[in-house]
């Protein structure tokens, strides 16, 4: 295992860092307080070429490996987690799958504006009664001659409100169980599409989540991704990639809690002298370090592999279920450090806590990266 990166990862990396800092922090504290929509930021990161950054070049993508993502979207992530969110649905949860299973037609169509970042897009797999249990699906499309006509509700969908394409997974054989399910390319404005209100959440504010509801939506059949029948296993192969952009997502907010931490015991005294000389705090520090370093290995080997075209689906898995864990923790451990100050807005950390907290729960729970794990265990030891 190699552990340096290239200069064009590191290129990459520097870049976001110091996008982030000048474009997506001056605004954070005011957009999570207002949940507002970072519009502006998304437009120039598309302009970086962030939004379709592992698309082929030929589909208006940026043509970058996966590791480079993955350190991007962590220095995003270290400033704003909504933005964070924001960019890792539209590269791993859409563009993603649209380049491994669309068709040529959809290519042209959908993943050339999405990966230029022209267009948003949108994953709608959760409804009101299917969550972990994914197979349970309520929404319906029922064919109509060339055209397909979606019934249904969607919950929980992040870019909801702004995406222009949403990716919805429906019901088209129940007989069939998830293989009677079929994922759709749905636009914003097509007649009977609505999208709910945008939810007033605990964390990532700034972005945007909402319902979705289907009445007689007409979607023609050329808009169908992959096949008839493929559309859980879309959804699955397609949460791997969500999963190593969660973690990574996690990885910057754990990192971020750590910054701000160092940083505010250097400058606070208590007891005669900078807080950080007591040991108290150093050992809180030193695991908090050791924790978001632990987190970033294990996501960055998720990527590395998905590069070197082997499967990652157990160490995606575990990659998100690590390090959401860690982002929740050392969220708490900055709190508990900065004391009285790490309570109110200004000084970021319990936003950090608000944030870390949903990535636990999106893009597949912590019990179910477990279900997952211990089943990929079952393959590897050949005893299934
Ligand atoms: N990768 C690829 N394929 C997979 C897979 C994976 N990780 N997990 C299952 N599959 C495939 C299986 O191989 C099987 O395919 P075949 O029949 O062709 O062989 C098929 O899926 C069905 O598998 P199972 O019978 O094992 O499925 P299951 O019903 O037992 O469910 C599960 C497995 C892992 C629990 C799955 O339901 C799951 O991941 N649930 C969580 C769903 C989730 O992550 N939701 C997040 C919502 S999206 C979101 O949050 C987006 C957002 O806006 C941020």
């Amino acid at each position: 295992m190699k552990f340096d990166f290239t200069d064009e990862q590191l290129m990459i990396q520097q870049t976001a860092q110091e996008f982030a800092e000048a474009e997506i922090e001056p605004t954070s504290i005011e957009r999570d307080k207002n949940s507002k929509f970072p519009t502006e930021i998304v437009s120039k990161m598309a302009e970086l070429g962030f939004m379709g950054m592992m698309v082929d070049p030929k589909y208006d993508g940026a043509g970058m490996d996966t590791v480079s993502y993955a350190l991007a979207l962590m220095e995003i992530s270290k400033v704003d987690a909504s933005v964070g969110v924001i960019m890792s649905v539209n590269n791993s949860l859409v563009c993603a799958g649209l380049e491994k299973h669309g068709s040529d037609h959809i290519k042209e169509k959908y993943l050339k504006p999405l990966a230029s970042g022209e267009k948003l897009g949108a994953f709608a797999l959760s409804e009101p009664e299917a969550g972990s249990d994914a197979t349970q699906q309520k929404t319906e499309a029922v064919k109509d001659g060339d055209h397909w006509v979606i019934n249904g509700i969607k919950n929980w969908i992040t870019n909801g409100v702004s995406a222009d394409y949403h990716l919805v997974i429906a019901q088209t054989d129940r007989e069939k169980r998830h293989k009677g399910i079929t994922a759709f390319v749905v636009e914003k404005g097509m007649e009977g599409f609505e999208t709910g209100v945008k939810e007033d959440k605990l964390g990532i504010r700034s972005s945007d989540t909402c319902s979705l509801t289907f009445t007689n939506v007409r979607v023609p059949e050329e808009n169908i991704i992959w096949e008839i029948g493929k559309g859980f296993n879309f959804a699955m192969d397609t949460l791997n990639g969500g999963r190593y952009g969660i973690a990574s997502q996690a990885c910057g907010i754990a990192q971020a809690s750590v910054d701000v931490a160092l940083k505010y015991s250097m400058e606070r005294k208590a007891f005669n002298t900078e807080i950080f000389n007591h040991q108290a705090i150093q050992f809180k520090l030193a695991e908090m370090a050791t924790k978001a370093e632990a987190a970033k290995l294990l996501t960055l080997q998720a990527c590395a592999m998905r590069d070197a075209g082997k499967s990652y689906i157990k160490e995606a898995s575990m990659a998100k279920l690590y390090a959401s864990k860690v982002s929740v923790e050392n969220a708490l451990e900055a709190i508990q450090i900065l004391g009285g100050y790490g309570y109110v807005r200004e000084y970021k950390v319990e936003r950090f806590l608000r944030d870390a907290k949903i990535t636990e729960i999106y893009e597949g729970t912590s019990e179910i990266q477990k279900i997952v794990i211990a089943r990929e265990l079952l393959k590897e030891y050949g005893l299934k």
